[in-house]
């Protein structure tokens, strides 16, 4: 009988065990939303990795719009398309989508950044020209700054000192240092020359801190939740993420073997368990019917939150608070209260109330 008590204690436990030291001090590899670039060293999502798990100057957030953020410090917000850790390039993107009008108005730099042009700068003139004289160009137009009637192009000056160039018909609007090999759709690609993790990489092994040393290492994947950590904490993550696992299989085995030794002691064979509960309801079946549990007083609070004892108001089940419009239930037998979805699941597993251990009703 004391099994399936210890074992319930022991679910309840399982659940409302706290989680979070776990989750506050690893790694886990994190993205934005379904869709977006998996984050990991030397970048790090700053409200979803703690600060070890990145390296400075990396971290990215998240917008409202599940986005992945590059925040630059003199050139503002950009959206991250990709990354690729592999060659230790990451491709934005303008959140207005105009890459280039940024360029144009001279608005990026990566002065206080880790990254560089991954491709190099070279100098482009960009020219405002009326749409049949764009149309003699082999650049496309860029859209985002082009009507029906004028078409703004991006060329080389290498290539406008050409004869026969058809810049006489278009106003230059401004010479900027573009990236080489810039094209819109691909997004910017900047590369970071430090942390090198080339060859981490290539060995198919990520790059992390290793938490004894602060010395950049490579890691096995599988050890790249826990990068950063001391062996100590590392072990107490372990312990505390295996206890609760390591309860419910003890109380698992324990009912189990109350079973079997129920089962002895009445003659039946180990084969026939299934049937024991219908021949001996008592020894398995310790909670209340359905009907006995609907009997027990039920009580909505009001908006006003009239608690039956004032001082108290949380569930002492599942911790929660009451809030306007509960709906509790009360064990006749003492007059505690709980939520009526925490307490109605607790009777059907455990006749007694869990505060006071009073029989909540004759059996
Ligand atoms: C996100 O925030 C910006 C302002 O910061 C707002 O203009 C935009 O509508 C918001 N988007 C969503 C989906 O909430
Ligand atoms: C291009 O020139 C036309 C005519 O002068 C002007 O209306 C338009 O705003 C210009 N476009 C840009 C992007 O400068
Ligand atoms: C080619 O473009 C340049 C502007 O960079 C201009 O000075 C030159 O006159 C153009 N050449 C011809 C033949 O139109």
């Amino acid at each position: 009988m004391a099994t399936l008590e210890i074992f319930t204690l022991l679910f309840f436990l399982f659940f409302f065990l706290p989680h979070t030291p776990a989750r506050a001090t690893t790694c886990p590899r994190s993205k934005c939303t379904a869709g977006s670039p998996s984050v990991r060293f030397p970048f790090r999502i700053s409200n979803l990795q703690p600060s070890h798990c990145g390296y400075p100057g990396f971290d990215l957030s998240c917008n409202n719009e599940s986005q992945t953020i590059l925040t630059l410090s003199s050139s503002g917000d950009f959206i991250v398309q990709t990354i690729n850790y592999k060659d230790q390039i990451i491709s934005i993107h303008d959140p207005d989508n105009c890459l280039p009008k940024r360029f144009l108005d001279h608005d990026v730099t990566l002065k206080d950044s880790p990254f560089i042009y991954a491709h190099g700068l070279e100098t482009y003139m960009f020219l405002n020209c009326s749409a049949a004289a764009a149309a003699t160009w082999t650049f496309a137009p860029i859209s985002c700054l082009s009507n029906e009637n004028y078409k703004v192009i991006a060329a080389p000056t290498s290539l406008l000192s050409l004869p026969g160039n058809g810049s006489e018909q278009c106003v230059v609007i401004s010479t900027a240092l573009v990236p080489s090999l810039f094209d819109p759709l691909q997004g910017l690609q900047l590369g970071w020359p430090e942390p090198e993790c080339l060859s981490c990489e290539a060995a198919g092994l990520y790059c992390g801190f290793d938490g004894a040393s602060s010395q950049i290492k490579c890691l096995d994947p599988s050890d790249y939740l826990f990068s950063g950590l001391s062996r100590v904490a590392k072990f107490g993550i372990i312990i505390s993420m295996g206890i609760p696992g390591l309860l419910c299989i003890i109380g698992t085995a324990l009912c189990v073997c109350d079973l079997i030794s129920a089962g002895s002691r009445s003659h039946q064979p180990i084969a026939e368990l299934s049937t024991v509960s219908n021949r001996e309801p008592h020894m398995l079946r310790m909670g209340l019917d359905g009907q006995t549990i609907e009997s027990y007083p039920k009580t909505q609070l009001g908006e006003s939150l009239e608690l039956p004892e004032p001082k108290d108001n949380t569930c002492p089940i599942c911790l929660g608070e009451y809030k306007a419009m509960a709906i509790l239930r009360t064990i006749p037998a003492c007059s505690h209260y709980f939520h009526a979805s925490c307490i109605d699941e607790w009777l059907r597993l455990n006749a007694t109330c869990p505060i006071c251990r009073n029989q909540s009703q004759k059996q």
